[in-house]
């Protein structure tokens, strides 16, 4: 890695597959249906090592749809044509056609918009092509404090709410989605799960209907799981699984992001400046908060940065930023077991996830390069950028 030309994101194909794995067996174990969440990690060369184990993605819309269309295959399956899920607050009557030649599920977060594209989806669910679903809104927020990525929280616009909804399941309709977590073990999912069963009961297959003979076929449970995190009760969530399972008859899905990259990429940087200031030294870094890492202020955090500690916990303290305009586009702070110099090589952790996603070219910053570390140790660079992806986009 210390070759790399910086500023570069490197994924860890090790610890990408570890994640893979651990997914593949709650899969396999409970007989859920696993999509990756493309907006959370879309470096679609990855994509056949996903593939591995994964038996989809799931989509935000018509461009994450096609990618994974079209990079997705699942090599030694008799159908090599991936699981496409799509769910959008509204779709385009263009956007829409399109996505019926390839999409398996798609999801419409109104009745307004499940009956505007009526005409469209209705042609390729009579050929068997394609499942319709509905994302409804539980109303039930389980995040203390973010509210930004709560869509249980009040006035949220994602995902129906039960006072809205007809009687019974409209015609065609043969999935409910929800998705309310963001970042969270399973006890969250379980009371989530437990208070949409009593609320949405009227749609739910009967329980004692072991054929389920009604028209909902599945239930999507939505993304914010971390399932790879070592202390998520994995056990828990497969017996959950099975238990929707047993009771209603339905497939059931699941569609992480972060959980299938976490902590399986870093950012590379180098320290172009150090300028002093009136309180602690500023590294001026070849990469930025607000272009290659927007979370760290959207969200906010402060990423993990490697032999480093937190504020006095070492001897030099610096302020980590960027050479862009913005004055607020600071990384954090951090300190160090030795004074850090021009030229040294920082490497920000847990990469992977919503920042490639995300990024930009605020003031004409260049994207970072795309580098897999391979199992054995080697990087291969798979993507680089230059002034023209800056250009063509303006
Ligand atoms: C509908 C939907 N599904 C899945 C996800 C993936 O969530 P995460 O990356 O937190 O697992 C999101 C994230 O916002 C989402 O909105």
């Amino acid at each position: 890695m210390n070759n790399l030309k910086t500023p570069v994101y490197v994924i860890d194909e090790k610890k990408l597959r570890e994640n893979c794995e651990i997914l593949k067996s709650v899969q396999d174990r409970s007989g859920a249906r696993i999509l990756l969440a493309q907006k959370a990690f879309s470096a679609y060369s990855t994509y056949p090592l996903i593939a591995e184990y994964l038996l989809g993605t799931t989509a935000s819309g018509l461009y994450e749809a096609k990618l994974a269309y079209e990079e997705f295959h699942r090599k030694n399956e008799a159908s090599n044509k991936p699981e496409v899920h799509v769910f959008e607050p509204a779709f385009h009557d263009e956007e829409m056609i399109e996505l019926c030649e390839i999409a398996d599920h798609i999801v419409f977060n109104s009745l307004n918009q499940l009956e505007h594209h009526r005409h469209t989806w209705e042609k390729a669910v009579s050929k068997g092509q394609l499942s319709v679903g509905l994302r409804v809104n539980p109303e039930f927020s389980t995040q203390d404090g973010h509210e930004i990525y709560d869509p249980c929280a009040p006035g949220s616009r994602l995902g129906i709410r039960l006072c809205d909804m007809p009687d019974r399941l409209p015609e065609g309709v043969e999935g409910i989605h929800f998705h309310t977590l963001c970042e969270q073990g399973f006890e969250p999912l379980k009371e989530t799960f437990e208070f949409f069963e009593k609320k949405f009961e009227r749609f739910l297959p009967d329980k004692n209907d072991h054929e389920n003979k009604s028209a909902l076929k599945w239930i999507n449970l939505g993304g914010g799981h971390h399932i790879t995190k070592p202390d998520y009760d994995r056990e828990g969530l497969i017996k959950l699984i099975k238990y929707i399972k047993d009771t209603y008859a339905v497939e059931v899905y699941l569609e992480p992001g972060e959980a299938i990259a976490l902590d399986a990429g870093y950012l590379i940087t180098t320290v172009m400046d150090i300028v002093k200031t009136d309180r602690l030294p500023v590294l001026i870094l070849d990469t930025s908060a607000a272009c290659h890492m927007p979370d760290v202020l959207e969200m906010p955090y402060r990423p993990p940065l490697k032999d480093s500690g937190e504020l006095n916990e070492k001897a030099y303290n610096y302020r980590l930023s960027s050479r862009t305009c913005l004055a607020g586009d600071v990384i954090g702070d951090y300190s160090f077991a030795k004074e850090i110099k021009i030229g040294d090589r920082l490497t920000f952790e847990d990469m992977a996830i919503y920042s490639m996603v995300k990024n930009n070219t605020f003031n004409g910053m260049p994207l970072p390069d795309i580098a897999i570390r391979r199992v054995d140790g080697k990087c291969e660079v798979v993507k680089t950028f230059g002034y023209n992806d800056f250009k063509m986009r303006l």
